[in-house]
């Protein structure tokens, strides 16, 4: 299971792998205690999967997406042509309502219906839309690993010698097919022999940051060092953090730009500072049909999950409780995106709509 992520030398565990025509992934939710992985046997438990963040960050739950549908379509090989074609596009739209804040799930599932519907013409049967729509799923993967690649090669370039970056949650390779997107410009930094420090927020509720981010920059001998999130001011006022970078779940046309709930807080923090706060992001997660932040949905989540910490209940029981998942950092805040056309600055609304239009 162990495999290169991509650089020589480091060796990060797959968030998920197609394996013998079939979807596997790596339950994040037991990390950083177990590593275990688990084939998903039906179309429900890969719904399931996406819901309880077994697979979670966007990109990585795109992919998810692509191969749950083939796992959701494959009993029903040998169905009539019209028939399966309409299946696919059922069984897209409930994968798509397992999560609704990252754009990367419901884009490559647009993908996959649209290349069906414009292969099923030309399809003898189910059994061959099937053998293609299998190769587009593997070819969304394997974009996704050239995409975080390029991220990071436009993106070490910001990372100085003995400089400090701050991130939060995870937007490394176990949100991704492999490197990550915010992470991927610290990975081949590294491997270019700069030396920094990282400052991974832990990031609550559900600690992305603690068990994700600096378990996988651990496992690959990064400097990283894990802090609350309150301690994040702290970090900075001592003038340990020269850069943050961050990933994001949806970009909206003018900028704005939802990520994992506390990166508006370090966006702010940030400004307060003047320490530059990028976003890494691959062309999948803009959504120019998203005018602004506000008209981004936010997912909201189980009280369960401010309630206790872990196994453990710090807060009493029947509190009131919000858990929206994400926030909006504003897109005046953002010195730039880290992408795989290169790093875009403002305007955004020009400057996103030219490369991502
Ligand atoms: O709820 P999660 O863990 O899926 O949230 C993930 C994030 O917010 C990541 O920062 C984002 O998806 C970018 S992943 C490259």
């Amino acid at each position: 299971m162990n495999d290169t992520n991509g650089i020589a030398g480091y060796e990060v565990v797959k968030s998920l792998r197609w394996v013998d025509g079939g979807l596997v992934i790596l339950d994040q939710t037991l990390l950083p205690v177990e590593i275990v992985e688990e084939r998903q046997e039906s179309v429900e438990q890969v719904w399931d999967s996406i819901k309880r963040l077994k697979v979670r960050g966007a990109p990585a739950i795109g992919i998810a997406g692509a191969y749950g549908l083939l796992v959701g379509l494959r009993p029903f090989v040998g169905e009539a042509l019209g028939a399966f074609l309409s299946r696919v596009e059922s069984t897209a739209a409930y994968i798509n309502s397992s999560r609704p804040t990252a754009v990367n799930l419901s884009w490559a599932l647009k993908r996959m219906v649209a290349f069906a519907k414009e292969r099923a013409p030309k399809a003898s049967d189910s059994a061959a839309l099937y053998a293609l729509l299998e190769e587009e799923a593997v070819r969304i993967h394997d974009e996704d690993r050239a995409i975080c690649r390029a991220i990071g090669e436009y993106g070490a370039g910001l990372i100085k010698p003995s400089s400090g970056v701050l991130t939060h949650c995870n937007a490394g390779a176990l949100a991704t097919s492999e490197l990550g997107t915010a992470l991927a410009p610290m990975y081949i930094a590294h491997s270019r022999g700069v030396p920094f420090r990282i400052y991974s927020d832990e990031t609550r509720p559900l600690l992305q940051g603690a068990r994700l981010t600096s378990f996988e920059l651990k496992q690959s001998g990064l400097d990283v060092t894990l802090i609350c999130d309150n301690m994040a001011a702290f970090v900075m006022s001592k003038g340990l953090v020269d850069l943050c970078i961050v990933g994001c779940d949806r970009v909206a046309a003018n900028g704005d730009t939802a990520n994992k709930i506390g990166t508006m807080g370090v966006a702010i923090l940030a400004k307060h500072f003047g320490i530059p706060f990028y976003v890494a992001c691959p062309s999948s997660t803009v959504d120019l049909a998203t005018a602004v932040g506000d008209d981004i949905e936010i997912e909201e989540r189980e009280a369960e999950e401010v309630t206790f910490f872990g196994a453990r209940r710090t807060g009493p029981e029947g509190v009131k409780v919000r858990n929206p998942a994400f926030d909006v950092t504003p897109a005046g805040l953002i010195a730039g995106f880290i992408t795989e056309k290169g790093v875009i600055k403002p305007p955004y609304s020009e400057n996103l709509a030219r490369h991502f239009g």
